[in-house]
């Protein structure tokens, strides 16, 4: 692929198609949206309404990071605190699906939909990639929020047209792109991260005290795995007790799974052998959590398992 030609091409067609009204998009954080905002930028300036959506399923410090990494690049990115929307949309619920059917709701339905009438965007872009439209289409997944692959005529349903600059490429060339326009390494080259984000390494209810203990969990893996090269890493909290000591008292706590993959693209995927050094490091530090007493190593690969736990 000729990518300053890619770039160009998408810049320009981004342009002609919004013409002299508003777009709007939601930005993750993810290499795909994160180029999919630079190249709307580009094209539109101050025609584009880019917002990221504090779900409070984020990792630590995640908002603030990816609005600021973005502010370095003159890009304003619009914080929307929609945590309590969110929280309020999981309670109860521990159906993997029916969670994020949450998710998906809460964003499309409520939160995202609110923003996108208020600004009254006309066009809002979106960070599908070839895959994503392979996936959808073979009906693998129904996670990627695909549209018009599913026969849904975005205009007549919701009264906007979403453009998808970044359809014709995979990963592989979406991070081409990447580091052609500039991004940083740490959003160019960041590993996967599910859109409905910490809930899917969550098994049983998405409280904010489970939330606490994985976000914990996983700022440690993420840390320490840093390194690896690695397809995918996380941790992943389970709907189960085990008896520890704590402080020479005996206590029911937590467990916490931690998984670390190679894959290309992710439809496969199979354990890293790590070394040993560095899985007691992580043991370590992980039952250091509070009310964390067990931490487990998942060398599943996938297929049987799926990557994530929901
Ligand atoms: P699974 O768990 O299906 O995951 O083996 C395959 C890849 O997709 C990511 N994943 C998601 N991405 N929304 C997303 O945007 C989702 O609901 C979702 N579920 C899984 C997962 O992290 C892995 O990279």
């Amino acid at each position: 692929m000729d990518c300053q030609a890619f770039v160009d091409e998408q810049i320009a067609s981004i342009k002609e198609s919004v013409g002299d009204g508003m777009a709007i998009n939601a930005l993750s954080g993810g290499v795909d949206s994160s180029v999919v905002t630079v190249l709307a930028h580009r094209a539109l300036g101050e025609k584009l309404k880019t917002v990221f959506v504090d779900s409070a399923l984020m990792r630590e410090g995640e908002p603030q990071r990816v609005v600021q990494l973005f502010a370095d690049m003159g890009i304003p990115v619009d914080l929307v605190d929609a945590r309590a929307e969110f929280l309020g949309a999981l309670k109860g619920l521990t159906d993997p699906e029916e969670k994020r059917n949450a998710v998906t709701n809460t964003f499309y339905s409520k939160v995202f939909g609110d923003l996108v009438r208020q600004t009254g965007a006309k066009h809002l872009l979106h960070g599908t990639i070839l895959t994503d439209i392979e996936e959808t289409v073979d009906g693998i997944k129904r996670q990627h929020n695909i549209l018009s692959q599913l026969g849904i005529d975005t205009e007549k349903e919701f009264g906007y047209q979403v453009l998808e600059p970044l359809k014709t490429i995979r990963k592989d060339g979406v991070r081409e792109v990447a580091r052609l326009v500039g991004l940083p390494a740490e959003l160019a080259e960041r590993i996967p991260f599910p859109g409905p984000a910490l809930a899917t390494r969550i098994v049983g209810k998405v409280t904010e005290e489970r939330l606490a203990t994985v976000r914990a969990a996983t700022t440690i893996v993420e840390e320490e795995l840093a390194s690896s090269g690695a397809f995918q890493y996380m941790a992943v909290l389970l709907n189960d007790r085990a008896t520890g000591i704590r402080n020479g008292r005996r206590e029911f706590g937590q467990i916490i799974v931690v998984r670390c993959l190679d894959s290309v693209d992710a439809r496969t995927a199979t354990a890293v052998e790590l070394p040993w050094e560095k899985l007691h490091r992580i043991c370590q530090r992980i039952t250091a959590i509070d009310d964390v007493n067990r931490c487990l190593i998942d060398i599943t690969p996938k297929p049987p398992a799926t990557i994530e736990y929901i």
